[in-house]
Protein backbone atom coordinates (compact mmCIF):
# COMPACT_ATOMS: atom_id res chain seq x y z
CA UNK A 1 0.00 0.00 0.00
CA UNK A 2 2.53 2.43 0.72
CA UNK A 3 4.66 1.48 -2.33
CA UNK A 4 1.63 2.40 -4.28
CA UNK A 5 1.17 5.61 -2.58
CA UNK A 6 4.56 6.58 -2.87
CA UNK A 7 4.43 5.73 -6.78
CA UNK A 8 1.16 7.83 -7.45
CA UNK A 9 2.76 10.91 -5.67
CA UNK A 10 6.36 9.91 -7.62
CA UNK A 11 4.32 10.10 -10.87
CA UNK A 12 2.40 13.17 -10.16
CA UNK A 13 5.54 14.85 -9.52
CA UNK A 14 6.36 13.82 -13.15
CA UNK A 15 3.12 14.79 -14.40
CA UNK A 16 3.29 18.38 -13.67
CA UNK A 17 7.14 18.65 -14.23
CA UNK A 18 6.08 17.25 -17.66
CA UNK A 19 2.81 19.62 -17.98
CA UNK A 20 4.65 22.92 -17.46
CA UNK A 21 7.54 22.20 -19.84
CA UNK A 22 4.58 21.59 -21.97
CA UNK A 23 3.76 24.86 -21.05
CA UNK A 24 -0.06 23.67 -20.11
CA UNK A 25 0.59 25.51 -16.52
CA UNK A 26 -1.78 27.99 -14.81
CA UNK A 27 0.02 30.95 -14.34
CA UNK A 28 -1.72 33.77 -13.88
CA UNK A 29 -2.22 36.59 -16.86
CA UNK A 30 -4.95 38.32 -16.39
CA UNK A 31 -8.14 38.40 -15.14
CA UNK A 32 -9.31 36.22 -17.91
CA UNK A 33 -7.34 33.61 -16.72
CA UNK A 34 -8.43 33.29 -13.54
CA UNK A 35 -11.87 33.36 -15.57
CA UNK A 36 -11.15 30.49 -17.62
CA UNK A 37 -9.26 28.65 -15.24
CA UNK A 38 -12.46 27.99 -13.05
CA UNK A 39 -14.61 28.13 -16.56
CA UNK A 40 -12.45 24.81 -17.04
CA UNK A 41 -12.14 23.39 -12.96
CA UNK A 42 -16.58 23.85 -13.09
CA UNK A 43 -17.18 22.89 -16.37
CA UNK A 44 -14.92 18.98 -16.25
CA UNK A 45 -16.88 18.39 -12.64
CA UNK A 46 -13.60 17.39 -11.18
CA UNK A 47 -13.62 19.44 -8.34
CA UNK A 48 -17.19 19.18 -7.30
CA UNK A 49 -17.46 15.45 -7.77
CA UNK A 50 -14.48 15.31 -5.19
CA UNK A 51 -15.19 18.13 -2.61
CA UNK A 52 -18.39 19.33 -3.17
CA UNK A 53 -19.75 22.53 -3.78
CA UNK A 54 -17.37 24.74 -1.45
CA UNK A 55 -13.94 25.25 -3.13
CA UNK A 56 -12.42 26.24 0.56
CA UNK A 57 -10.74 24.37 2.76
CA UNK A 58 -12.28 22.80 5.96
CA UNK A 59 -12.41 23.75 9.45
CA UNK A 60 -11.32 21.11 12.18
CA UNK A 61 -11.28 22.05 15.33
CA UNK A 62 -8.38 19.85 16.76
CA UNK A 63 -5.68 17.62 14.92
CA UNK A 64 -6.25 14.83 13.62
CA UNK A 65 -9.83 14.83 13.95
CA UNK A 66 -12.16 12.82 12.27
CA UNK A 67 -14.75 14.51 10.30
CA UNK A 68 -16.42 14.31 6.89
CA UNK A 69 -14.25 16.97 4.65
CA UNK A 70 -17.80 18.40 3.21
CA UNK A 71 -18.88 18.34 6.91
CA UNK A 72 -15.42 20.41 7.68
CA UNK A 73 -16.51 22.72 5.18
CA UNK A 74 -19.88 23.62 5.86
CA UNK A 75 -18.45 24.37 10.07
CA UNK A 76 -15.71 26.43 8.26
CA UNK A 77 -18.86 28.56 7.21
CA UNK A 78 -20.29 28.45 10.41
CA UNK A 79 -17.41 29.31 12.44
CA UNK A 80 -16.10 32.65 10.05
CA UNK A 81 -20.00 33.61 10.26
CA UNK A 82 -19.42 33.16 14.41
CA UNK A 83 -15.98 34.61 14.68
CA UNK A 84 -17.16 37.61 12.38
CA UNK A 85 -20.26 38.66 14.22
CA UNK A 86 -22.30 37.98 10.59
CA UNK A 87 -24.71 36.11 12.85
CA UNK A 88 -25.32 39.75 14.60
CA UNK A 89 -27.27 41.15 11.83
CA UNK A 90 -30.93 40.48 11.42
CA UNK A 91 -32.27 38.29 9.18
CA UNK A 92 -33.38 39.86 5.58
CA UNK A 93 -30.06 41.76 5.77
CA UNK A 94 -28.20 42.39 2.33
CA UNK A 95 -25.10 39.98 2.19
CA UNK A 96 -22.86 40.09 -0.59
CA UNK A 97 -20.05 37.14 -1.32
CA UNK A 98 -17.26 37.95 -2.97
CA UNK A 99 -15.89 35.19 -5.15
CA UNK A 100 -18.39 33.05 -4.62
CA UNK A 101 -17.85 29.79 -6.64
CA UNK A 102 -20.55 27.44 -7.19
CA UNK A 103 -22.53 29.42 -4.20
CA UNK A 104 -21.66 26.53 -1.39
CA UNK A 105 -21.40 29.55 1.30
CA UNK A 106 -24.07 32.22 -0.26
CA UNK A 107 -26.93 28.94 -0.03
CA UNK A 108 -25.67 28.42 3.74
CA UNK A 109 -25.75 32.64 4.69
CA UNK A 110 -29.39 32.30 2.99
CA UNK A 111 -31.12 29.31 3.87
CA UNK A 112 -29.27 28.98 7.56
CA UNK A 113 -29.25 32.79 8.50
CA UNK A 114 -31.82 34.12 6.29
CA UNK A 115 -29.84 36.70 4.63
CA UNK A 116 -30.49 38.48 1.04
CA UNK A 117 -27.56 37.54 -0.48
CA UNK A 118 -25.90 38.11 -4.07
CA UNK A 119 -22.56 36.17 -5.01
CA UNK A 120 -20.17 37.05 -7.60
CA UNK A 121 -17.74 35.38 -9.34
CA UNK A 122 -15.39 36.13 -12.73
CA UNK A 123 -16.13 32.66 -13.82
CA UNK A 124 -19.57 32.55 -16.13
CA UNK A 125 -19.48 29.14 -15.74
CA UNK A 126 -19.50 28.76 -12.00
CA UNK A 127 -22.51 31.17 -12.22
CA UNK A 128 -24.60 29.03 -14.52
CA UNK A 129 -23.54 26.03 -12.21
CA UNK A 130 -24.60 28.19 -8.96
CA UNK A 131 -27.90 28.94 -9.85
CA UNK A 132 -28.60 25.70 -11.08
CA UNK A 133 -27.19 24.44 -7.61
CA UNK A 134 -29.70 27.11 -5.75
CA UNK A 135 -33.53 26.01 -4.97
CA UNK A 136 -34.18 29.42 -2.97
CA UNK A 137 -33.54 31.88 -6.05
CA UNK A 138 -35.77 34.67 -4.38
CA UNK A 139 -33.05 35.62 -2.13
CA UNK A 140 -29.57 33.67 -3.50
CA UNK A 141 -29.08 35.39 -6.41
CA UNK A 142 -25.99 35.25 -8.62
CA UNK A 143 -23.63 37.57 -10.91
CA UNK A 144 -20.58 37.45 -13.09
CA UNK A 145 -18.90 40.44 -12.04
CA UNK A 146 -15.05 41.64 -11.34
CA UNK A 147 -14.33 41.82 -7.78
CA UNK A 148 -12.02 45.34 -8.60
CA UNK A 149 -15.32 46.75 -10.43
CA UNK A 150 -18.30 45.88 -8.29
CA UNK A 151 -21.42 47.19 -10.13
CA UNK A 152 -23.10 48.50 -6.76
CA UNK A 153 -23.71 51.67 -5.43
CA UNK A 154 -21.45 52.50 -2.20
CA UNK A 155 -23.04 51.36 1.33
CA UNK A 156 -25.21 48.99 -0.68
CA UNK A 157 -24.45 46.10 1.77
CA UNK A 158 -25.07 45.08 5.32
CA UNK A 159 -21.92 42.50 5.17
CA UNK A 160 -19.56 41.49 2.59
CA UNK A 161 -18.27 38.19 2.55
CA UNK A 162 -14.90 36.77 1.04
CA UNK A 163 -13.24 33.15 1.27
CA UNK A 164 -9.67 32.53 -0.95
CA UNK A 165 -10.89 34.37 -3.78
CA UNK A 166 -7.79 37.25 -2.37
CA UNK A 167 -4.68 35.17 -3.69
CA UNK A 168 -5.99 35.21 -6.93
CA UNK A 169 -6.33 39.21 -7.11
CA UNK A 170 -3.48 41.14 -8.10
CA UNK A 171 -4.42 44.59 -6.87
CA UNK A 172 -5.28 43.68 -2.94
CA UNK A 173 -6.13 47.38 -2.41
CA UNK A 174 -8.64 47.89 -5.08
CA UNK A 175 -9.71 44.89 -4.02
CA UNK A 176 -9.97 45.97 -0.32
CA UNK A 177 -11.40 49.17 -1.20
CA UNK A 178 -14.23 48.11 -3.22
CA UNK A 179 -15.18 45.36 -0.29
CA UNK A 180 -15.21 48.38 2.19
CA UNK A 181 -16.66 50.85 -0.79
CA UNK A 182 -20.26 49.03 -0.98
CA UNK A 183 -20.22 48.20 2.47
CA UNK A 184 -22.71 50.19 4.69
CA UNK A 185 -21.56 52.18 7.72
CA UNK A 186 -21.43 49.82 10.64
CA UNK A 187 -21.85 46.64 8.10
CA UNK A 188 -19.51 43.71 8.56
CA UNK A 189 -16.80 42.58 6.10
CA UNK A 190 -15.13 39.20 6.41
CA UNK A 191 -12.46 37.72 4.66
CA UNK A 192 -10.85 34.41 4.60
CA UNK A 193 -7.83 33.49 2.21
CA UNK A 194 -4.51 32.19 1.87
CA UNK A 195 -1.39 34.49 2.87
CA UNK A 196 2.25 34.41 2.99
CA UNK A 197 4.59 34.82 5.47
CA UNK A 198 5.68 38.39 5.52
CA UNK A 199 8.89 38.56 3.75
CA UNK A 200 9.32 41.88 5.60
CA UNK A 201 10.49 40.35 8.53
CA UNK A 202 11.42 36.79 7.25
CA UNK A 203 12.88 36.65 3.41
CA UNK A 204 11.96 33.42 1.58
CA UNK A 205 15.26 31.57 1.18
CA UNK A 206 15.86 29.46 -2.38
CA UNK A 207 13.73 26.82 -1.46
CA UNK A 208 10.65 28.68 -0.16
CA UNK A 209 11.01 30.54 -3.62
CA UNK A 210 10.99 27.93 -5.79
CA UNK A 211 8.06 26.61 -3.81
CA UNK A 212 6.54 29.72 -3.92
CA UNK A 213 6.42 30.43 -7.12
CA UNK A 214 5.15 27.03 -8.06
CA UNK A 215 2.04 27.25 -6.07
CA UNK A 216 1.30 30.85 -7.45
CA UNK A 217 2.10 29.14 -11.54
CA UNK A 218 0.10 26.24 -10.75
CA UNK A 219 -3.27 27.62 -9.53
CA UNK A 220 -3.51 30.95 -11.24
CA UNK A 221 -2.74 33.05 -8.36
CA UNK A 222 -0.91 36.52 -9.37
CA UNK A 223 0.59 37.37 -5.72
CA UNK A 224 0.01 36.22 -1.80
CA UNK A 225 -0.56 38.99 0.69
CA UNK A 226 0.84 38.43 3.98
CA UNK A 227 -1.59 38.86 6.98
CA UNK A 228 -0.46 42.05 7.74
CA UNK A 229 -0.42 43.35 4.27
CA UNK A 230 -4.10 42.57 3.20
CA UNK A 231 -4.55 44.23 7.13
CA UNK A 232 -3.02 47.83 6.01
CA UNK A 233 -5.13 47.37 2.47
CA UNK A 234 -8.06 47.36 4.57
CA UNK A 235 -6.65 49.73 6.92
CA UNK A 236 -5.39 52.15 4.38
CA UNK A 237 -8.75 52.16 2.40
CA UNK A 238 -10.72 55.78 2.81
CA UNK A 239 -13.97 53.50 3.32
CA UNK A 240 -12.35 51.43 6.53
CA UNK A 241 -14.48 52.83 9.70
CA UNK A 242 -12.69 51.28 12.23
CA UNK A 243 -10.02 48.67 13.17
CA UNK A 244 -9.02 45.59 11.67
CA UNK A 245 -9.10 41.95 13.29
CA UNK A 246 -6.73 39.02 12.47
CA UNK A 247 -6.52 35.60 13.03
CA UNK A 248 -4.07 32.73 11.54
CA UNK A 249 -6.77 30.01 11.40
CA UNK A 250 -3.71 27.80 10.02
CA UNK A 251 -4.22 25.08 12.83
CA UNK A 252 -8.11 25.01 12.01
CA UNK A 253 -7.34 24.25 8.49
CA UNK A 254 -4.65 22.50 7.38
CA UNK A 255 -5.81 19.16 8.16
CA UNK A 256 -7.87 19.87 4.61
CA UNK A 257 -4.76 19.50 2.34
CA UNK A 258 -4.68 15.95 3.64
CA UNK A 259 -8.22 15.10 3.08
CA UNK A 260 -8.28 16.89 0.09
CA UNK A 261 -6.13 13.56 -1.29
CA UNK A 262 -7.82 11.30 0.88
CA UNK A 263 -11.14 12.21 -0.68
CA UNK A 264 -9.82 10.68 -3.99
CA UNK A 265 -9.30 6.90 -2.77
CA UNK A 266 -12.48 7.63 -0.54
CA UNK A 267 -14.07 8.17 -3.50
CA UNK A 268 -13.11 6.60 -6.20
CA UNK A 269 -16.18 6.93 -8.68
CA UNK A 270 -16.05 10.62 -8.20
CA UNK A 271 -13.27 10.38 -10.49
CA UNK A 272 -13.32 7.50 -12.29
CA UNK A 273 -16.77 8.07 -13.66
CA UNK A 274 -15.25 11.27 -15.10
CA UNK A 275 -13.03 9.72 -17.48
CA UNK A 276 -9.25 9.01 -18.05
CA UNK A 277 -8.86 12.79 -18.59
CA UNK A 278 -10.39 13.67 -14.99
CA UNK A 279 -7.53 11.01 -13.77
CA UNK A 280 -5.03 12.64 -14.93
CA UNK A 281 -6.01 16.08 -14.13
CA UNK A 282 -6.28 14.88 -10.75
CA UNK A 283 -2.85 13.01 -10.33
CA UNK A 284 -1.73 16.43 -11.29
CA UNK A 285 -3.10 18.37 -8.73
CA UNK A 286 -1.56 15.93 -6.25
CA UNK A 287 1.99 17.79 -6.37
CA UNK A 288 0.43 21.61 -5.28
CA UNK A 289 -1.62 19.60 -2.67
CA UNK A 290 1.28 18.46 -0.92
CA UNK A 291 3.51 22.01 -1.29
CA UNK A 292 0.48 23.54 0.28
CA UNK A 293 0.13 21.56 3.15
CA UNK A 294 4.36 21.76 3.50
CA UNK A 295 4.07 25.40 3.40
CA UNK A 296 0.92 26.12 6.07
CA UNK A 297 3.37 23.48 8.07
CA UNK A 298 5.94 25.45 7.89
CA UNK A 299 5.01 29.16 8.35
CA UNK A 300 6.02 29.93 4.87
CA UNK A 301 1.93 30.32 4.16
CA UNK A 302 -0.53 30.90 6.81
CA UNK A 303 -4.44 31.15 6.43
CA UNK A 304 -5.72 34.59 7.84
CA UNK A 305 -8.97 35.48 8.50
CA UNK A 306 -10.42 39.38 8.71
CA UNK A 307 -13.24 41.13 10.07
CA UNK A 308 -13.98 44.91 10.21
CA UNK A 309 -16.36 47.03 10.03
CA UNK A 310 -17.59 49.45 7.09
C1 LIG B 1 -11.02 29.25 -4.39
S1 LIG B 1 -12.48 29.85 -5.14
C2 LIG B 1 -13.48 30.16 -3.72
C3 LIG B 1 -14.94 30.10 -4.06
C4 LIG B 1 -15.91 30.35 -2.93
N1 LIG B 1 -15.60 31.54 -2.18
C5 LIG B 1 -16.00 29.16 -2.02
O1 LIG B 1 -15.51 29.32 -0.91
O2 LIG B 1 -16.54 28.12 -2.41
C6 LIG B 1 -12.03 31.48 -5.69
C7 LIG B 1 -13.17 32.27 -6.29
O3 LIG B 1 -12.77 33.61 -6.53
C8 LIG B 1 -13.28 34.02 -7.78
N2 LIG B 1 -12.49 35.15 -8.29
C9 LIG B 1 -11.17 35.21 -8.50
N3 LIG B 1 -10.82 36.42 -8.98
C10 LIG B 1 -11.96 37.16 -9.08
C11 LIG B 1 -12.27 38.47 -9.50
N4 LIG B 1 -11.33 39.32 -9.93
N5 LIG B 1 -13.55 38.87 -9.44
C12 LIG B 1 -14.54 38.04 -9.00
N6 LIG B 1 -14.30 36.77 -8.60
C13 LIG B 1 -13.04 36.33 -8.63
C14 LIG B 1 -13.17 32.77 -8.64
O4 LIG B 1 -13.96 32.88 -9.79
C15 LIG B 1 -13.67 31.75 -7.63
O5 LIG B 1 -15.07 31.74 -7.62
Amino acid sequence: MQWILICIICASFLFTLTAQWLRKSRKYESVNSVASSYDSWTNDRLLENLWGEHIHLGFYEKPRIKKDFRKAKVDFVHELVRWSGLNKLPKGSRVLDVGCGIGGSSRILSDYYGFDVIGISISQEQIKRANELTVNKGFCRFEVMNALDLKFEKGSFDGVWSVEAGPHIFDKQTFADEMLRVLRPGGVLVVADWNQRDAKKQPLNLFEKFIMNQLLIQWTHPKFSSIEGFKENLLNSSYCGSSVETSNWTKYTIQSWNESIYEGFRRPSSILKLGMGSILKAVREIPTILMMRWSFSRGLMKFGVFKSRG
